[in-house]
């Protein structure tokens, strides 16, 4: 049995996985716009370098590129009004809070001209703290408290998206006993769910969100759930109805699915305004633009997104003969998860050696191959989404370039679970070694939102660098903080 060295591609790395040419080069979509390497190697984002970040701030940390957020945000808003200002004179962005909230971004979303989108009482928290008006604020949730919906309605939310008809019933009788009328949204399940390259136009009701257009869902025969409780809001003193939402899933590249949920809601909505001789006028078609986690991640620009999704509308509202209704859209992960990288620092490093079939000129023995494991000090507490959903990233050497051949790394944390894998894949420099950094980009989304004090780590605070400045828009925890909620013996 032979042993692999040197640099060709390990038969360990899964076939998406290139050994890229350089591997000192900060691959194009997976990183924010001012990120690069200085004149001594590291890695600097807006003129600061990671050597000063992890001075000022400590690892892990996550580190956001603000022009890089606004940018995006801008781009989003951009793009979609010019594709739809023919059609519904542009389009309501909703910037889709759960994938990170804090007040600063909260003030740049407001700046760049979106809305906010919120799925709890404590996201609705932190826009009141930043002072966004109610009326630009959406609120989710498939369980929403009485305290949620009254907290709604005391902030006069431009719209609660109600989830199901029992929710539809408590929304109205807590507006209607407090003499208000909540502004409503109804949120359906198209049939149309995606995820990444494919979509599936099948009926997708196995989950638990949302109001099945299917028919007969109701038990009335050819009565969907959508359907009565459109019936049933239209109806109701204590709602205003708005309109229709949807959301097909997360990190779609391809355009498809979304202007086949699009076409499908407004022949719905066509039929129910006619049907009820109503007039509902805004239709939200939710977030779920994917972004580049990994080399071979393809997004698409938020023009041609757009573009697509317009030309859909258009020609289906001018088929329909129906004025088009007010579109809105509530991206996420596509405005800030490119924005962001997570500094990490190398502690303890490990090779194992893997046995995996050799190639016809091994004689068509086994080989073993070496995987090295690059543990650093955060871990699944601030990112679990590898853990989660079987997510994959890419990772650099950040705090300096190296010409050493490349090495398949697996990089962990520093958790007691064998599980806690922060890039599962990536080819690092072989001389890698403890007090070295690591960025890992594409962080800015569903990370430091979803972190948690597993083992009791303290959580890494994020900084937001802009122009040559950094400033802590969410401070890291202490050790206080962790103790501070234990009461004692
Ligand atoms: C209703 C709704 N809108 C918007 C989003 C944002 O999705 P993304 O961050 O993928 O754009 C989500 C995410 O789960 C969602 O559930």
């Amino acid at each position: 049995m032979s042993v692999q060295t040197g640099n060709t591609a390990s038969p360990l790395a899964p076939e998406w996985l290139a050994v890229p040419e350089d591997l000192n080069a900060l691959q194009e979509p997976m990183w924010a716009r001012t990120v690069e390497r200085n004149d001594d190697g590291g890695l600097a984002v807006a003129g600061v370098s990671v050597a000063a970040l992890k001075e000022q701030f400590g690892t892990p940390l996550f580190v956001m590129d603000e022009s890089d957020f606004r940018s995006r945000a801008r781009a989003f808003k951009d793009s979609f009004d010019a594709a739809f200002a023919d059609i519904c004179g542009g389009v309501d962005v909703y910037y889709a809070g759960k994938s990170f909230l804090c007040t600063a971004v909260v003030k740049w979303v407001e700046e760049e001209g979106l809305r906010l989108d919120t799925a709890s009482g404590g996201e609705l928290a932190v826009a009141a703290r930043a002072g966004i008006r109610g009326e630009r604020v959406a609120l989710h949730g498939n369980n929403k408290s009485d305290a949620e919906i009254n907290r709604a309605l005391d902030m006069k939310l431009g719209r609660i998206v109600v989830d199901s008809l029992a929710e539809l019933e408590r929304v109205g009788a807590i507006a209607q006993a407090r003499g208000d009328r909540a502004k409503v949204m109804l949120r359906l399940t198209p049939g149309v769910h995606a995820h990444t390259h494919e979509f599936i136009a099948t009926a997708h009701e196995d989950q638990k969100f949302g109001l099945s257009m299917a028919e007969d869902t109701t038990g009335q025969a050819g009565l969907s759930a959508a359907e009565e409780a459109v019936a049933a809001a239209s109806a109701h003193p204590g709602i205003e109805l708005l309109g229709l939402h949807c959301h097909i899933g997360s990190q779609i590249f391809e355009p498809d699915g979304f202007a086949m949920a699009a076409e499908k809601l407004l022949r719905f909505l066509a039929a129910m305004q006619e049907k009820y001789s109503i007039v509902m006028p805004e239709l939200d078609l939710g977030g779920g633009y994917g972004i580049a986690y990994t080399p071979v991640d393809t997004p698409r620009p938020a023009a041609e997104i757009a573009t697509a999704m317009a030309a859909v509308v258009r020609s289906t509202c001018a088929e329909l003969g129906i004025e088009a209704p007010r579109i809105s859209i509530e991206p996420g992960r596509a405005i800030v998860g490119s924005t962001t990288f997570t500094l990490y620092e190398v502690g303890t490093l490990k090779t194992v050696r893997v046995d995996a079939p050799g190639t016809a000129s091994d004689g068509g023995n086994n080989v073993t191959y070496p995987r090295r494991y690059v543990s650093v000090d955060g871990g699944m507490s601030d990112n679990a989404r590898p853990v989660l959903y079987d997510a994959d990233y890419s990772a650099v050497l950040a705090s300096r370039t190296s010409s050493a051949a490349p090495q398949l790394s697996r990089v962990v944390g520093k958790h007691c679970e064998s599980g806690d894998i922060v890039v599962r894949d990536v080819y690092l420099p072989e001389d890698v070694a403890a007090g070295d950094l690591l960025a890992v980009p594409g962080t800015g989304a569903y990370c430091w939102a979803l972190s948690s004090n597993y083992n009791y780590l303290a959580r890494p605070g994020v900084v937001a660098v802009r122009d040559g400045s950094a400033r802590l828009i969410v401070r890291g925890e202490t050790e206080e903080d962790l103790l501070n909620r234990d009461m004692g013996a």
